[in-house]
C-alpha cells in the first residue's frame, strides 16, 4: 500500500494516519513529524527548518526532498508506505514521481481530506499533543480522558508552536496557493479519491479504507 493524504492543516491527516499504518503495517512518513524531530534533536536540518515551521511557511523543498527521498530509501519501505503531508506543492510532487520511478514503484491512490476551511482553524488551536508519544487529541473534539494528560503514556500534553492563530491562518493560506493545485495533479494521474473529513474520526476511517479498497480493485 503507496498511500499520500493529502490536505489542509488541521484536516485531520494525523489523527487517521496513526490507525491507518496499523492497520496496513507500513511506516508513517510525516515531513512535519520529522521536522519537529529534527528541531527537538538540535540537528542540522532541525536548526535549519525552525524558522519556517515556526512561521507556518513551507521548508525549502531541496531539504524537504532530500529527507522524504533518504527515508523512502529505507528497508521498511519495500512493502508500502504512507506520506503525510508531503508532497506540499507541484515541485515536491515532480520529484516524488522522480524517486518512484528511481524505485520502479506506483503510487496505489492518493486521499484528499475535504474540510470546510471555516472549520480548520477551530481544530488547530485546540489541538494538543502528547510530548512524548505524540499521540494527537483535539481540547472539545476529541479530548483524553484526563485533562491535559495522554490517554496512551501518561505524559503532559502540549500545544505546537506553529497551532497559535495567526501561524495557522498563515499555513492556510499557504496550503491554498501551493498545496491545493495537487488536486488537480493528482486527479490528471487518475489516483484522487475524496474523503470527506467532518465526520465521526472513526467514519473517516472507514471511508479511507473504503476508499484504498477501491483504489487496489482497478489497479
Ligand atoms: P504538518 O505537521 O504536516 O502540519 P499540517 O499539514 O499543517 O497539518 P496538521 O498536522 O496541522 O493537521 P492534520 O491534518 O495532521 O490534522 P490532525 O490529525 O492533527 O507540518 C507542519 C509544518 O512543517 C509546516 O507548516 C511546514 O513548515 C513544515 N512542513 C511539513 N511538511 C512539509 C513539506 N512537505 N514541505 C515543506 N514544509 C513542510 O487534526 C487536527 C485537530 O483536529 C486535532 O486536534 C484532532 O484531534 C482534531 N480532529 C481530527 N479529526 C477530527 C474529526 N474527524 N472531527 C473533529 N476533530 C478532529
Ligand atoms: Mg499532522
Ligand atoms: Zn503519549
Amino acid at each position: 500500500m503507496r498511500t499520500i493524504f493529502l490536505g489542509p492543516p488541521g484536516a485531520g491527516k494525523g489523527t487517521q494516519a496513526a490507525a491507518f499504518v496499523e492497520h496496513f503495517n507500513i511506516p508513517h512518513i510525516s515531513t512535519g513529524n520529522m521536522f519537529r524531530e529534527a528541531i527537538k534533536a538540535g540537528t542540522v536540518i532541525g536548526l535549519k527548518a525552525k524558522k519556517y515551521k515556526y512561521a507556518g511557511s513551507l521548508v525549502p523543498d531541496d531539504l524537504t526532498i532530500r529527507i522524504v527521498q533518504e527515508r523512502l530509501n529505507h528497508v521498511d519501505c519495500a512493502s508500502g508506505f504512507l506520506l503525510d503531508g508531503f508532497p506540499r506543492n507541484v515541485a515536491q510532487a515532480s520529484a516524488l514521481d522522480m524517486i518512484l520511478r528511481s524505485h520502479e514503484i506506483k503510487l496505489d491512490g492518493v486521499i484528499n481530506f475535504e474540510v470546510q476551511e471555516k472549520k480548520l482553524l477551530n481544530r488547530i488551536t485546540g489541538r494538543r499533543v502528547c510530548c512524548h508519544c505524540g499521540a494527537t487529541y483535539h481540547q472539545l473534539f476529541n479530548p483524553p480522558a484526563k485533562e491535559e494528560i495522554c490517554d496512551k503514556c501518561g505524559s503532559e500534553l502540549h500545544q505546537r508552536p506553529d497551532d497559535t492563530l495567526e501561524t495557522a491562518q498563515n499555513r492556510i493560506r499557504i496550503y491554498n496557493e501551493q498545496t491545493e493545485p495537487l488536486i488537480n495533479y493528482y486527479r490528471s494521474q487518475g489516483l484522487i479519491t475524496g474523503v470527506q473529513g467532518d465526520q465521526k474520526i472513526d467514519i473517516v476511517l472507514q471511508d479511507i479504507l473504503k476508499a484504498v479498497g477501491k483504489v487496489s480493485e482497478v489497479s
